[in-house]
């Protein structure tokens, strides 16, 4: 069925709006053209919903002009508030949002089938399209609400293990692919199809219900640092769903964008697993932290804190020729970013030359420093990468660890029996001086104590980020 549009044209448009997706998704692999790629990719949806909209016989506007009203209040208003710190967790929401989406898509694709008569003649193909769609959607529904409670502190942040968890997991796999089989390629094969006691539309909703279930149980072992690569595959898996969808109601664009969001989202995973040096099996399976208590001693822990004044840290920057400034999750927290870039404007002044050191990981989500840091206006050129610093950190006067903890532990390195051995960190111990900004002796997201804090070339600086900061500022500005 075909409405205002013609078949020809609406493909047409379909193809510009995918086009437009790709070139954005390119455009956001910089941080200088991002802005730009996040702003062609929207445009790319608005050009594919009018057509969508446009190529479809709407019985009824007001529910969709409302739904648009409200949606887009919810957006404009989020994007407002939520404070940069909970951005995963808003990411968490949306992707359950399109698994919810995407199972709706396969409940009216099914209730229609099964209301007009036509589930029994319909092609098994069909079928399993539709089963898979409600599978991945219900999964990533009630997946992406567990990892939103967990990483907003409204269930435990700990992974939660039973006995037999992963066999349960597998058993409830087993019965779904079952349960799939069954509607599809079998129906009617294994049990009186239309009138038995398990007709279709109960094991479509035990289908719904054991998603629902597997979504939960595949989350809770997942514990604390290991959750944003969660977020990362929920996001794939949103789009895979998405994909589904796109086939269970015959639309390319949706079948487009969906595949390219659970690429994009498992080659993210993938960078992010990497970057932290673990596999995908170990961050879904091993329940990372379990065991922690929160504040593990390193067997080596030699040497003892040294703490530092402000004043101190002053004449250590004055007289310093370089600086490199290592970013953490703490200067998200302390929202630091713009105190950050007017010290590193005055250092400048000072004549030092300083450079911002990114690690992959660094804070709660990837590019967390990043975008941080374009906020603050500091110039791209000025961030340098891990890989980039690593080589030439011996040459470095001061390196300014700025609320970073897990991302410069050199136990990383040094330590085999360290839950973080074999992560790349940055090398900070390597500069000549090293100062640590932190409000305590705190461990950060992985539960780890960290040697750098007890070596002779380490002076910890304590206190919230921004408050030393603005005091350093004050001194820098006034000797
Ligand atoms: P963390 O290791 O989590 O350390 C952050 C430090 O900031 C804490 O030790 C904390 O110490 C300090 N802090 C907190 N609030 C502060 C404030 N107001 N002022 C000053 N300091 C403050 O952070 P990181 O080094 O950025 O490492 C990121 C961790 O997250 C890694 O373990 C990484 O694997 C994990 N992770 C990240 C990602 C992505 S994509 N970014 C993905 C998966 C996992 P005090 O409490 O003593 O102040």
């Amino acid at each position: 069925m075909n409405g205002i549009l013609d078949i020809n044209l609406q493909d047409f448009f379909y193809i510009v709006s995918a086009a437009l997706f790709v070139f954005g998704l390119k455009m956001m692999q910089k941080s200088e053209s991002a802005r730009k790629g996040n702003l062609i990719s929207a445009i790319g949806m608005l050009v594919a919903v009018i057509t969508a909209l446009l190529g479809s016989q709407i019985l009824n506007w007001q529910w969709i002009l409302l739904g648009l009203a409200i949606g887009s209040l919810i957006g404009a208003l989020s994007s407002r508030l939520v404070a940069m710190t909970a951005m995963p967790e808003m990411v968490a929401l949306f992707n359950g949002f399109g698994g919810m989406a995407s199972l709706l898509v396969s409940w009216s694709a099914f209730h229609q089938l099964y209301t007009s008569g036509e589930l029994a003649t319909s092609p098994w193909n069909q079928m399993v399209i539709i089963s898979l769609t409600l599978l991945i959607g219900g999964v990533t529904f009630t997946g992406s609400l567990i990892a939103w409670g967990k990483l907003s502190g409204k269930l435990t942040t700990r992974p939660v293990l039973f006995p037999g968890q992963n066999i349960v997991n597998f058993l409830i796999l087993l019965a779904l692919l079952t349960a799939i089989l069954y509607l599809g390629p079998l129906q009617g094969v294994l049990l009186n199809y239309q009138n038995g006691i398990l007709s279709p539309y109960s094991i479509f909703i035990i289908i719904m219900v054991l998603s629902g279930i597997l979504g939960i149980l595949s989350v809770i072992p997942i514990g604390g640092g290991d959750m944003p690569v969660v977020i990362s595959l929920l996001n794939s898996y949103s789009g895979m769903a998405a994909c589904a969808a796109g086939f269970v109601i015959s639309n390319n664009v949706l079948i487009v964008s969906g595949a390219l969001v659970g690429s994009s989202g498992i080659i993210l995973t993938n960078i992010m697993c990497k970057a932290m040096n673990r596999s995908l099996t170990n961050v879904l399976f091993s329940g990372f932290g379990a065991a922690s208590t929160g504040k593990r001693k390193n067997k080596d822990q030699q040497g003892e804190v040294k703490a530092l004044s402000v004043e101190d840290a002053y004449y250590l920057l004055e007289a310093a020729a370089s600086v490199v400034i290592v970013p953490g999750y703490g200067m998200a927290v302390a929202q630091a970013q713009h105190i950050v870039q007017e010290i590193a404007q005055l250092l400048e002044e000072n004549g030092a030359e300083v450079d911002f050191a990114i690690h992959p990981v660094a804070g709660r989500m990837p590019g967390h420093m990043n975008v941080l840091l374009a906020e603050a206006k500091v110039p791209y050129d000025k961030l340098r990468e891990m890989d980039d610093i690593n080589p030439r950190i011996d040459q470095v006067d001061v390196a300014v660890v700025i609320g970073a903890n897990d991302v410069v532990n050199p136990a990383a390195r040094t330590d085999k029996d360290s839950p973080l051995y074999g992560m790349p960190v940055i090398n900070v111990e390597k500069a000549k001086t090293v100062i640590v900004l932190k409000r305590s002796m705190n461990t950060g997201f992985a539960g780890i104590d960290n040697p750098l804090f007890y070596m002779d070339n380490t002076r910890m600086l304590f206190g919230d980020a921004k408050a030393t900061l603005q005091a350093l500022v004050s001194e820098l500005k006034s000797k």
